[in-house]
């Protein structure tokens, strides 16, 4: 019986950046972020005989690399257990994947949960404790919405949880994405941000500083603080991009075109539109504004210099099976 899930991605406000426990997925600190609606991933799951002996999977129409295999079946073995039987899963993504458009979060979402129907989970336990396994940017694509990833207190993670803090309606903002480069980044962020804990000698400040940033957030979604959301928001994602630029060796993220981008923003805002930048482990701005605005964002940020494409998203909702 193929099973399907379908699950968005989601751009942090405050950012999930190093692991305390790599095994088990556990953050250092709490993150927040909103579900984009236009980029999502839908996830058809089969489970094969008892004879097969590896899992399959495609991604967008391709045979997966054999290193994109192996992490998913790392994954479900982790999630499910090593003597689950195989799966063959196909995923089709709306957007391009690996360009820092944060796919392992959808992907592994829409995975967790198709997964975990397949496989006969009880639906008493928690799919983001399951998807944070696959990534954890995934725990919030759960959930959806205004979702916030709970650092949690646990030594086995039983607590660092995902959920939802207001529904998509709950505010009607803009995800403007500015693409800057298509194709893959050099460096993932597990990789990155494994370096910036171990080798930037400013990993402490980021572990000090980001619960404020955290409550700060909440405070202002729930309150529909744009200036507060959206000031966090900055500081967080530079602090982020602080820690990957003094890794040894360094992951820089920022390109030419990133930079001008958050330029226009600042521009924007100096002529009275709010409007804010974030930028996750890639070259590409996402900007935050109210709807009305939206417009506005997007033609300024289509008319910079090494801007490709923009997409305009509004709040998704939570993860889905689907009929
Ligand atoms: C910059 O969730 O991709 O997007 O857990 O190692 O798979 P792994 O990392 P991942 O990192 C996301 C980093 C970020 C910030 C964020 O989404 O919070």
């Amino acid at each position: 019986m193929t099973v399907k899930a379908r699950a968005f991605a989601n751009i942090a406000f405050v950012k999930y950046w190093g692991k305390r426990d790599a095994r088990l997925v556990l953050p250092h600190n709490g993150s927040l972020s909103v579900a984009l609606d236009f980029l999502s991933t839908e996830t058809s799951l089969d489970l094969l005989s008892r004879s097969a002996d590896r899992d399959e999977l495609t991604i967008d129409g391709v045979a997966a690399t054999e290193r994109e295999r192996a992490r998913t079946s790392a994954f479900l073995d982790a999630a499910f257990g090593n003597d689950r039987a195989r799966a063959c899963i196909v995923s089709q993504n709306s957007f391009p994947t690996a360009a820092g458009l944060a796919s392992s979060a959808s992907g592994f979402a829409a995975l967790a949960l198709a997964a975990a129907e397949a496989y006969g989970v009880p639906a008493s336990v928690d799919r983001s404790a399951l998807a944070r396994l696959g990534s954890g940017s995934a725990a919030r694509s759960i959930p959806g919405g205004w979702a916030e990833w709970r650092r949690g207190e646990q030594d086995d993670g039983g607590d660092s949880l995902a959920v939802q803090i207001a529904p998509p309606s709950h505010w009607d903002v803009r995800l403007i994405v500015a693409l800057t480069m298509m194709g893959r980044k050099e460096i993932s962020s597990r990789d990155a941000m494994a370096r910036s804990v171990e080798t930037s000698p400013y990993y402490d400040g980021w572990r000090q500083s980001s619960p404020r940033d955290l409550e700060g957030a909440r405070s202002a979604v729930l309150a529909r603080d744009l200036r507060a959301l959206g000031e966090i928001a900055e500081h967080s994602c530079l602090k982020m991009h602080a820690l990957a630029n003094t890794a040894r060796p360094p992951a820089i993220f920022f390109e030419p075109a990133t930079l001008a981008a958050w330029r226009a923003i600042q521009g924007l805002r100096a002529q009275g539109t709010p409007v804010y930048a974030t930028v996750d482990a890639g070259p590409h701005l996402v900007a935050l504004c109210a709807a009305a605005d939206a417009e506005r964002v997007e033609r300024q940020l289509s008319a910079t210099p090494g801007v490709v494409r923009t997409i305009c998203c509004a709040p998704a909702g939570a993860a889905e099976v689907l009929a």
